[in-house]
């Protein structure tokens, strides 16, 4: 039987030390706080060590006890720092491999240094944390969660490099899960659709330059973060968010050629690559 934590909320996540990565802004900074407002402890991160050290203010005054740590995602020693945080904090139960780079352009014109940065940072950068996590995961039984997209799961024009990365995190989230079926660890892949961003929030366009992204979206930080704590506390699998993200699961079971037919028709409408 899957294992479900069933006390209040505000102490559900008492004696739990939680990791969240890029959790200097966005998502992974409200998903902190959700976990903080739990009870937890936390290990906070992000390379903006002022950002950073806002969010520490934040769940600090939320009575967290939190250690925070900055540096790329994508260098092993930042993935050794921040299990070492953990460790100090007596052991992650929950890792939230969140930090992600997203980018947009045709995928003709993306130089080759914007590749190596979104898949540095969506999948080596989880790949080399969850590694250095391993022992303490096993050891509390804990979840490691992986955040992904709609994306991840169908490419979009316009995002080639970005959707090609997101869905690397399945392949690992399952070979992960099969190597750790005996330990009982829990493996999530949460998929993201449009969620609301920070004002200053940039991606990479195809040159490498950063670009400002503003657009309408379907889910707010807070009601994400909300389904990210709630996907470890049911331990589930997988969690696709916004119905948008729910109507492609659908269709991909019942009618891939449809699915194929919107992509190949949305032009880059869905990700502004189309005034
Ligand atoms: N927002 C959406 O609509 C949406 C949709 C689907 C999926 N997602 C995914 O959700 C996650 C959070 O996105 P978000 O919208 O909250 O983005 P965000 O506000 O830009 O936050 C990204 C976080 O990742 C950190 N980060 C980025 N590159 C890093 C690196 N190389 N090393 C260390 N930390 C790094 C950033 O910290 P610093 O700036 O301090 O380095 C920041 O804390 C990402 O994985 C994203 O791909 C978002």
């Amino acid at each position: 039987m899957e294992q479900q934590h069933r006390t209040p909320k505000r102490r559900r996540w008492a004696d739990h030390t939680v990791t969240v990565t890029g959790s200097s802004s966005g998502v992974g900074r409200e998903t902190a706080r959700q976990f903080a407002e739990g009870g937890a402890r936390l290990v906070i991160h992000g390379r903006d060590a002022t950002k950073l050290e806002k969010v520490r203010e934040i769940l600090e005054q939320l009575g967290a006890e939190v250690r925070a740590v900055s540096g790329d995602v994508a260098e092993a020693e930042t993935a050794r720092a921040l299990a070492e945080a953990a460790e100090a904090l007596g052991g992650c139960s929950v890792l939230v491999n969140n930090a992600g780079m997203s980018m947009r352009g045709n995928f003709r014109d993306i130089a080759p240094e914007v590749f190596s940065t979104v898949v540095e940072t969506n999948v080596v950068g989880s790949a080399l944390v969850t590694q250095a996590f391993l022992d303490q995961i096993i050891r509390t039984n804990g979840s490691i969660v992986f955040i992904s997209s709609v994306t991840g799961m169908t490419g979009f024009p316009g995002i080639s490099i970005y959707a090609a990365a997101k869905m690397a995190l399945t392949g690992l989230a399952e070979s992960l899960r099969g190597e750790l079926l005996a330990s009982g660890v829990h493996v999530s892949v949460v998929y993201l659709g449009f969620t609301e961003n920070d004002e200053d929030k940039q991606i990479l366009s195809a040159d490498g330059t950063n670009l400002k992204l503003k657009r309408r979206y379907d889910m707010t930080q807070r009601e994400v973060a909300s389904a990210i704590e709630r996907a470890v506390r049911r331990r589930k699998k997988k969690v696709v968010l916004t119905w948008k993200g729910t109507l492609l699961r659908v269709l991909q079971r019942v009618s891939p050629t449809l699915v194929s037919a919107i992509v190949r028709r949305s032009g880059g409408r869905f990700h502004q690559m189309r005034q």
